[in-house]
């Protein structure tokens, strides 16, 4: 095994080295068009849609769309898509995963997107981006390209990044957060929100989460055998923060994904990591999606989710005995206490995420006290990017979703949808 580790990094410092050769260049503030024709030669035809960015995006869809720049109390200047409702909507949060933007929630499209659909039911859409992604990578002070930048974890995106949007909102429409939803990531940091921050958590009426990255240690995802990875912090440096967002990445993903051998290379490289769902899968949309994923985070954040699955706890970042004794003045990392996260939360997961599985949902459940709603989607299947990129996900996914914000209106959320619950025999199933 070592050997196999040893001529994987090899190989991996190698084409890294050779890539560098080629261009990587720093990430200048401008257009996602700008960005991508800097390398396109001019006799390739690009599909034009796959280079518009998120506000472009949605006001192509016929939307109003708004950009709001705000300041974190440690600096870093954050994104928030808006597609904004009259003045008696509801506001909403949506929150992306590790390596996305804002633009996953419209990826669908129009009718179909999470975002227009809650647009479309006269919600007040947000589209946050957390720091380190394309949209949110500017500091007051530090230049992302000086490694400080990226010294963050889920923590920091937990006990800043949300705070500071969610208040931003609420003050803003003088009204709580009427729902949040975060998917993976995006929900993975609400929950250390509400254990760190629980006065932040009480302007929000209901969270709803999809594919929680909370408890990790059963994933099956091959993904696992990359984790040794973590002790390449210089390689992976570079590779997460300036490698992976290059031009040159960024157009040969877009190119190849029109291209039929790259494009199945493309596909069953995600299937492999995330999990087998072709018939959800609509190949059209590849370029568009690689055209915004990856799109940035920090290289600490993987290793945070590495440590997740390690030590199969929901704690801080473990910065090694002697760091966290000066930091956390104990020798292991605290945990999150989950028990403390009091407002009404609910828990989707696909049967084929092989990152997520009923034994994780099951813990979380078991924890999290109030817990309003556990929904398996009915399709067997269903990945851990499905969620925001299967055909059918209104139906699967998006319906159940109306449903919960609707009855949290009314306040009778609880009952019903624990009825429902039992239906389906799934806290029968092993959850109580
Ligand atoms: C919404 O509120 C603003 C400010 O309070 C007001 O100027 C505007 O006319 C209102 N719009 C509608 C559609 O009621
Ligand atoms: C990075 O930023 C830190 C903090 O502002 C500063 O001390 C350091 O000199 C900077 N490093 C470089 C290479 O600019
Ligand atoms: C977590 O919080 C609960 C209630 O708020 C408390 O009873 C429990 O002791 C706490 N657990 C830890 C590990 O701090
Ligand atoms: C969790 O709740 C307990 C009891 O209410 C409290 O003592 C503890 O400080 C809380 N933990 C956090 C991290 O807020």
């Amino acid at each position: 095994m070592d050997s196999v580790k040893l001529i994987g990094t090899v190989y991996l410092m190698l084409f890294c080295c050779y890539l560098s050769l080629i261009d990587v260049n720093q990430f200048e503030p401008s257009t996602f068009t700008e960005r991508i024709s800097w390398i396109w030669p001019n006799n390739i035809k690009v599909n034009r849609d796959v280079v518009f960015d998120t506000s472009e995006m949605i006001r192509k869809a016929g939307y109003p769309v708004e950009t709001h720049v705000i300041t974190t109390e440690d600096g870093y200047l954050l994104t928030l898509h808006r597609i904004p409702g009259d003045n008696g909507s509801l506001p909403v949060l949506l929150q992306p995963g590790f390596l996305a933007t804002s633009a996953i929630w419209i990826f669908l499209g129009k009718g179909k997107g999470l975002a227009y659909i809650l647009a479309d039911h006269g919600y007040d859409v947000w589209l946050g981006n957390f720091r380190g992604n394309i949209y949110s990578r500017a500091h007051i002070s530090l230049s992302p390209s000086n490694s400080t930048f990226w010294d963050f974890s889920l923590n920091e995106l937990g006990i800043y990044d949300l705070p500071t949007m969610i208040t931003y909102i609420t003050n803003m429409r003088s009204q709580p957060l009427h729902t949040y939803i975060g998917i993976s990531m995006g929900s993975t940091c609400f929950y250390i929100m509400a254990t760190e921050h629980p006065e932040i958590a009480q302007m929000v009426k209901v969270m709803i989460s999809l594919a929680p990255t909370v408890f990790l240690n059963h994933m099956t995802s091959p993904i696992q055998y990359l984790f040794f990875l973590k002790d390449y912090k210089m390689i992976m440096g570079f590779f997460f923060h300036k490698f992976l967002l290059s031009n040159f990445v960024r157009s040969f993903l877009i190119y190849g994904s029109e291209q039929n051998i790259l494009k199945d290379i493309y596909v069953n490289l995600f299937s492999i990591l995330f999990g087998y769902d072709h018939e959800q899968f609509d190949y059209h949309l590849l370029p568009l999606i690689l055209s915004h994923f990856p799109a940035g985070g920090s290289f600490n954040i993987g290793v945070h989710y590495i440590q997740l699955f390690q030590s199969g706890k929901f704690r801080q970042y473990d910065y090694g005995r002697a760091k966290n004794i000066l930091i956390y003045n104990s020798i292991e990392p605290p945990e999150y206490n989950l028990t403390n996260i009091t407002i009404p939360i609910a828990l989707f997961y696909g049967p084929g995420d092989l990152l997520d599985n009923t034994m994780h949902i099951r813990r979380l459940y078991h924890l999290l006290p109030n817990v309003v709603d556990i929904y398996q989607v009915p399709w067997r299947n269903f990945n851990h990017v499905d969620f925001v990129v299967a055909k059918d996900a209104p139906k699967l996914v998006y319906e159940r979703v109306l449903k919960i914000m609707r009855m949290e209106n009314s306040n009778n959320i609880t009952s019903i949808i624990k009825d429902e619950c039992y239906a389906l025999n799934l806290y029968n199933n092993g959850y109580d």
